[in-house]
């Protein structure tokens, strides 16, 4: 199953908001309905957002003739989130083939087909190391989703887990919900249901102490954004599980690819960190009119980063950085 492709004239994924309960396609023929999706997060996580950026610009290239009214779509397309650097990359990618349609769609199934290939070798080097840094049989905490559902195929942290699984040497995870929308809870506890890989489902709060009871080898996650010095932004709350690791001095490894890491912004206080507004953190619970500050990401500092696997390298970011103490990002 993938998670996003081009299939007979349109751009085809899978409901990310009806899952576990229900598996649904959706089929999408304008850039307005691919942002809308983007928006909502029916199509989700950095890699598989890069690539619908892409097939966007395809889609923009067949609805619109007029320049100025395809320059408008296309942006639309690469500003519909701003902080997974995927997005804006994988829609200026396809962008550079405009205006042929072909040659536009032949960009993007390109790198739908990297992003595939790219899954393969994080898996394999992303073993070795949790076996180089854990020893056999290790406990991993992972965070929000970073599995197939999160690319095209298979993912970058949970490809790395289900490697370990393949390879028999793997003890089993702790998925961690994701508040607000669950995407642990919902997307990450089904892709290892359906894998049979042994997995336990904690509240988000509960990583940092589970860590400090040695319930954990080491944390695996995966990125929206790799900045040039070695920090990290992911889905809010990885900070706090970062935190928890260098407390509890086991390893915190994240896992994307190289078309996460942007060269181009310094450090993670100069990433736009998108607030999705109050509703999804107020909803049904809270007295009505409660006000509410809702980041979706959050920065790790590259200090607490152990290592960070891409498909063709591994980075580890804590050796160049200062060492503690800590200093928490500045806004
Ligand atoms: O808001 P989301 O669900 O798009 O956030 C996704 C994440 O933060 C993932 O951890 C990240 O994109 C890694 S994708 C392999």
């Amino acid at each position: 199953m993938r998670t996003i492709d081009w299939i007979d004239d349109a751009v085809v994924i899978v409901d990310q908001t009806r899952l576990p309960g229900e598996t649904v396609y959706l089929r999408l023929t304008t850039v307005e309905a691919l942002v809308d999706a983007i928006q909502r997060l029916a199509v989700r996580g950095a890699p598989a957002l890069g690539v619908a950026g892409a097939f966007g610009v395809a889609l923009a290239a067949r609805q619109y003739a007029d320049p100025a009214a395809l320059d408008k779509a296309v942006r639309l397309v690469a500003e519909a989130r701003p902080t997974a650097v995927n997005l804006a990359r994988g829609v200026h990618r396809a962008a550079t083939r405009l205006p042929s349609f072909d040659n536009v769609l032949n960009e993007a199934r390109k790198l739908r087909d990297e992003e595939i290939t790219s899954s393969a070798e994080m898996a394999r080097r992303g073993a070795d190391l949790v076996l180089e840094l854990c020893g056999p049989a290790p406990r991993l905490l992972t965070h929000c989703n970073a599995g197939g559902l999160a690319t095209v195929v298979e993912g970058t942290a949970l490809a790395v887990v289900f490697e370990l699984h393949r390879r028999g040497a793997l003890a089993g995870v702790i998925a961690s919900e994701t508040r607000p929308l669950l995407q642990g809870a919902r997307l990450t506890a089904w892709e290892l249901g359906r894998a049979g890989v042994p997995h336990r489902l904690a509240v988000d709060s509960a990583g940092p102490f589970l860590m400090a009871r040695g319930e954990v080898d080491a944390v695996i996650l995966g990125a929206d954004r790799i900045c040039a010095n070695g920090d990290v932004v992911n889905k809010v709350g990885s900070y706090a599980h970062a935190l928890g690791a260098r407390a509890a001095g086991i390893p915190f490894i994240c896992v994307a690819p190289e078309t996460t890491v942007d060269p181009d912004t310094p450090s993670g206080d100069r990433v736009e960190i998108e607030d999705r507004g109050a509703a999804e953190v107020t909803g049904t619970t809270a007295p009505p009119g409660t006000a509410a500050v809702n980041p979706a990401f959050d920065v790790t500092p590259a200090a607490l980063v152990t290592a960070i696997v891409t498909d063709t390298r591994i980075w580890r970011p804590s050796q160049a950085a200062a060492q503690p103490p800590v200093e928490p990002i500045k806004a």
